[in-house]
């Protein structure tokens, strides 16, 4: 954007934050253009005491006026304000507006932290040093995102570092959801003056344990309520992705996208092959899959994501080399979003950057093992821009 074109720009957003702030009721307005004029959430839908522990909402902001909310009740990014090719702040974010309701909506993971195994271990086991591990069932005979009471659940202790930067830490007990070793987790959220939001993760242990720690925010750059995704642009530098079952276990397979609907090399609509009769999108009731990522450094953009109306456009840098791209297939219009509308299908999608699922049960992924005296340290970054 030209330097001119970027000033009107930000006085527009501006302006539109301060009327924002002076309105006395804090849900979004829709546009006649179909995206969402975003605001952040009030702070008081957060206030909370959960198992003895007090939820709220932490404001990140930065030198451009993008801001981020994010509740320690779960980790969870509640509300991500970027601008569109307007200048518009619009947030990306698609969740709920306050802990009742991110209650109410667990099932979906909106926005949260996931640990201590983000996606799926099949059967609910695995075997590691010759123990067979046992753990909840929650997905069919699946163990999903951490089990009954993953991270997600979880009231985060929280260090607001500066206006830019929330630091949240759990402590998982030794045998928490049938895990072994006490995994200390800290995941730092930090919003850049490049308009970029860091996820920093890291974790230790005391035994030898497995480890896949990701965030569950589901996007749309539209605005969160603005309607379905299917017409977002996706680009995803995979050229390879790992076919599931019936029940969304990899079978252990690396496949080629070539020839398929899975093949996002080159930017496609979400929506473009979808309903095609594939028997991988039948497995996820559309797309569901972790795609193996060519490079996994954070210099170059595994996958690209623009916004058909808002033409604000979503980078993911992620040093994990894998990312499950889920199009809010399960998302059945049952739970409360933002902006007082309903959690219609498709009207927001995932990108989780991850080692691959059930690597505990598959020695020919890359490993998810921790020992002690290691560090778990990962990257994801997802940046925002608009033409
Ligand atoms: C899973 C989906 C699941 C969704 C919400 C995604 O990561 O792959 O199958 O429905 O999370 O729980």
């Amino acid at each position: 954007m030209k330097s001119t074109n970027f000033y009107v720009a930000m006085l527009a957003a501006g302006l539109l934050s301060f009327s924002a702030c002076n309105q006395s009721t804090k849900q979004s307005t829709k546009m006649t253009d179909s995206t969402t004029v975003g605001q952040l959430p009030a702070a008081s839908g957060f206030e909370k005491t959960i198992d003895g522990k007090t939820t709220k909402l932490y404001m990140l902001k930065n030198s451009k006026g993008v801001q981020a909310a994010i509740t320690n009740y779960g980790g969870r990014l509640v509300s991500l304000l970027v601008p569109d090719k307007k200048g518009t702040m619009v947030d990306v974010i698609a969740g709920p507006a306050s802990v009742d309701d991110y209650e109410s909506a667990k099932s979906n993971y909106y926005g949260a932290l996931i640990g201590r195994y983000g996606n799926r271990i099949g059967n609910a086991k695995f075997t590691l040093d010759g123990k067979e591990y046992k753990l909840p069932a929650n997905n069919g005979p699946n163990t999903l995102h951490g089990g009954k009471e993953g991270f997600d659940g979880k009231v985060w202790d929280a260090k607001q570092v500066d206006a830019t930067t929330l630091e949240l830490s759990y402590t998982s007990a030794d045998g928490e959801q049938g895990f072994p070793g006490t995994l200390k987790t800290t995941v730092t959220y930090k919003l850049t003056d490049d308009n970029a939001l860091e996820i920093h993760y890291s974790a230790t242990t005391d035994k030898n344990t497995v480890v896949n720690l990701t965030n569950h925010s589901y996007f749309n750059l539209n605005g969160c309520g603005s309607g379905s995704i299917l017409k977002h642009s996706l680009q995803l530098a995979a050229d390879n992705f790992t076919p599931v079952d019936k029940t969304l276990i990899p079978t252990g397979k690396i496949a080629p996208v070539q020839s398929t609907p899975f093949d996002f090399r080159k930017a496609t609509t979400i929506g473009a092959r979808i309903n095609e009769g594939d028997e991988q999108l039948k497995n996820g009731q559309g797309y569901d899959h972790n795609f193996v990522l060519n490079q996994h450094t954070l210099q170059t953009p595994i996958a690209t994501v623009l916004g058909d109306v808002s033409g604000i456009e979503m980078e993911v840098f992620t040093e994990e080399p894998g990312i499950q791209f889920y199009s809010g297939n399960f998302m059945k219009g049952e739970f409360k979003f933002k902006g007082d509308v309903k959690d219609d299908n498709r009207t927001a999608f995932a990108l989780e950057t991850q080692h691959f699922p059930d690597s505990p049960n598959k020695p020919s992924f890359p490993s998810t093992e921790l020992k002690p005296g290691q560090t778990y340290k990962t990257t994801t970054i997802y940046k925002f821009s608009a033409k």
